[in-house]
């Protein structure tokens, strides 16, 4: 008989089972040639008294063994490796993968980082959100979740969306208007593939947030680019273009212009609404951080004073939570939605139902209005204090105009080369995560809301350490 005590050693704290152990052990010892076929095993009894084990343990790891193939159980007889069993040798890689316990940190990365424009989420409902899906999980109406779901979204969500977008930005929509997304890139996604299905072009800002740009042309589109002026996009510039290109569709940020932040004016939306309808094309409306606004209240979307159906409004909840909380919508016309499920269905089936639900819980429970009205007090402080700091401490090298609202600052940063001012900012600890648009003469983006007041000092500090260092 084999040595078995010293072939199979359990080990109490690994994660895989006892019986699972058992079983993998049998199976390398097949592999490797010292069991042959048609050799008989221990019986389950005295496996378990050699490994000191309960004989139940024994007898599942046998269970296993017979499930996977790999012996023949006879009965009074006993258990033998099976006579034809698939020869399988792993390849030596002759090296282990080492997965690392611990992602190292780069010790000169630790200090901060600058994006673009996310939210804190240190303060937001993240915690809220997964501990109601985790108590949701347990009890039957969340245990109903896990195997259902509808590709335009749980329904409970879109109902409560409804009355969501009615009091917080006047949409007036149903719920079969709605299909919830993993995030809003989805709902660009989908909604790209339905206007592009025969090619055709799409009119953006001369900048523009670049992976709608990407989501455009990777489909097919064309990009017909639109100047912007002190008031966003250019909308005499848009006439004038029209007048020549048929579009099939414009993409706006119109709440807060990416990347420039500027708001785009009432009288603006009302004449794109009526070249819309002029020169037949649909509107992208993506209002991905509608939430902040500081000087007053937000402005309602393009999408609450359209009534020709000219509008796709996108929206997300990764500005509330934070990027990786994989929640958005799209609110459209009923045809355009059920246009967009077939192709939903090609790249996922039904997105979260038990996130959902727990989110239009959140939701009808009156969370977001309570976590929002704080978020915007403390994102306006770090607003005005990070721009008090660029101008006391960076006046002469950098131009900017307060934001409205949004997440960051748009900054023009004179005689600096941006990619050089990253490099140096990272050897001092500073990760300056931002596209730079250099086209557009040294401008980035500065995010503040993700900084405490702390963390928004730090950065003007090395700002200007390094930003001296360069100019000198
Ligand atoms: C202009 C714009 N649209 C949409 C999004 C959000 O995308 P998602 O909801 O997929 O996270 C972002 C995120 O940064 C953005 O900047």
């Amino acid at each position: 008989m084999l040595p078995w005590k010293s072939i199979i050693e359990i080990n109490p704290e690994s994660k895989r089972t006892i019986y699972l152990q058992i079983s993998d052990f049998i199976i390398k010892e097949i592999n490797i040639g010292h069991l042959s076929a048609g050799q008989k095993l221990p019986s389950s009894r005295t496996l378990a008294d050699i490994l000191k084990i309960n004989r139940k343990t024994a007898i599942m790891a046998f269970d296993e063994l017979l499930a996977q193939g790999w012996i023949d159980v006879i009965p009074n007889k006993g258990a033998f490796v099976k006579n034809n069993i698939p020869t399988f040798r792993p390849q030596d890689l002759g090296r282990k993968m080492n997965i690392p316990k611990i992602i190292k940190k780069d010790p000169i990365s630790s200090l901060v980082t600058v994006n673009d424009g996310i939210p804190d989420y240190r303060l937001s409902l993240i915690d809220k959100l997964y501990k109601q899906a985790g108590s949701l999980s347990k009890n039957a109406i969340g245990k109903n979740l896990f195997g259902g779901g509808s590709p335009a979204g749980e329904e409970s969500l879109r109902y409560v969306l409804c009355n969501y977008l009615h009091d917080s930005r006047a949409i007036s929509t149903t719920p079969s208007n709605i299909m919830v997304t993993r995030g809003s890139q989805m709902a660009l996604y989908l909604a790209f593939s339905i206007l592009l299905k025969n090619g055709g072009k799409v009119a953006v800002g001369e900048l523009n947030y670049q992976t709608a740009n990407d989501t455009i042309t990777t489909l097919g589109g064309k990009l017909v680019k639109i100047q912007l002026n002190d008031q966003g996009l250019d909308i005499d510039h848009l006439e004038a273009t029209l007048q020549k290109e048929k579009i099939a569709a414009i993409y706006i940020t119109p709440h807060h212009q990416y990347p420039t932040t500027i708001t785009m004016p009432v009288t603006h939306r009302l004449r794109l609404l009526n070249l819309a309808s002029k020169y037949d094309f649909t509107i992208i409306e993506d209002d991905y951080d509608y939430d902040y606004h500081y000087s007053r209240s937000p402005i309602l979307p393009i999408a609450s004073i359209d009534q020709e159906s000219r509008v796709v409004y996108i929206g997300s909840f990764s500005k509330l939570f934070a990027p990786a909380v994989r929640l958005g919508y799209m609110v459209a016309s009923q045809t355009f939605i059920n246009n967009c499920i077939p192709h939903r269905l090609h790249i996922d089936r039904r997105g979260d139902p038990l996130l959902e639900k727990s989110l239009s819980m959140l939701i009808e429970d009156n969370e977001l209005p309570r976590l929002l009205k704080k978020n915007i007090s403390i994102y306006k402080r770090r607003r005005d204090l990070l721009a008090s700091l660029l101008e006391k401490e960076l006046g002469n090298q950098v131009r900017f105009k307060l934001p409205e609202g949004g997440m960051a600052i748009w900054v023009k940063f004179l005689n600096i080369d941006i990619d050089t001012l990253k490099d140096k900012l990272h050897q001092n600890g500073v990760i300056m995560n931002t596209d730079v648009y250099t086209a557009f003469n040294s401008h980035s983006r500065l995010g503040f809301a993700s900084l405490n007041e702390k963390e928004i000092g730090i950065v003007i500090e090395l700002l200007t350490k390094v930003i001296h260092q360069i100019v000198q």
